[in-house]
């Protein structure tokens, strides 16, 4: 395979892409979800730190005790399967490399056909109960996955670029 046949792939999945709330029930394959692990695995982070963890969680009732700590999360109830992105305080660069964590797994997830969506705002101290998280450790997100039922293009807009790129100079 060509260098430019694996760019423009690689471009494509992050053009097409779009944040997914609605789920088929059906639930993700074990080949799949490695899949998005290791998508996960392999971001970049300052030093090579690596200062993450990640909840992988398939039973409905934690899904559902989960969900009720994540007040914008309540799509989430349709997902089989949720992923707690959980990171490391302790390293300055966490919650930059706990995002690139996030956006390699949603990147794969989708190349895979399976949707999902950043969530923020959430009770974590709840959620590290629920999920066992050790207290010291920072909960960044908790995405639902599952694949996709429906696309919401309606955010499918950005800024252009003559509007955000300055050439040279400010
Ligand atoms: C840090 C962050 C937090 C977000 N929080 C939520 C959220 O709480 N609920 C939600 O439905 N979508 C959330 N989103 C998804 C954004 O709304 C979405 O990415 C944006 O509107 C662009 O749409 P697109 O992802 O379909 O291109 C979040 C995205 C990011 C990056």
């Amino acid at each position: 395979m060509s260098t430019l046949i694996i760019s423009m792939d690689v471009f494509d999945a992050i053009r097409t892409r779009r944040s997914i709330r609605e789920y088929k029930p059906d639930e993700i394959n074990k080949e799949d979800l490695e899949k998005i692990l290791e998508a996960g695995r392999w971001a970049p982070s300052a030093e090579n730190n690596q200062p993450w963890n990640f909840v992988v969680v398939t039973d409905d009732a934690t899904i559902a005790h989960v969900i009720d700590s994540i007040p914008w999360g309540k799509f989430m109830r349709n997902a089989p399967l949720i992923i707690a992105i959980v990171t490391d305080p302790e390293v300055e660069t966490h919650i930059i490399d706990g995002a690139l964590v996030t956006q390699n797994m949603a990147l794969e997830a989708w190349d895979l056909n399976i949707g999902t969506c950043w969530v923020y705002e959430m009770d974590r101290d709840k959620i590290k109960k629920i999920l066992g998280i050790p207290k010291e450790k920072h909960v960044l997100t908790v995405l639902g996955f599952g694949y996709i039922s429906k696309v919401d293009d309606s955010h499918a807009c950005r800024k252009e670029l003559e509007e955000i790129t300055h050439y040279g100079k400010w």
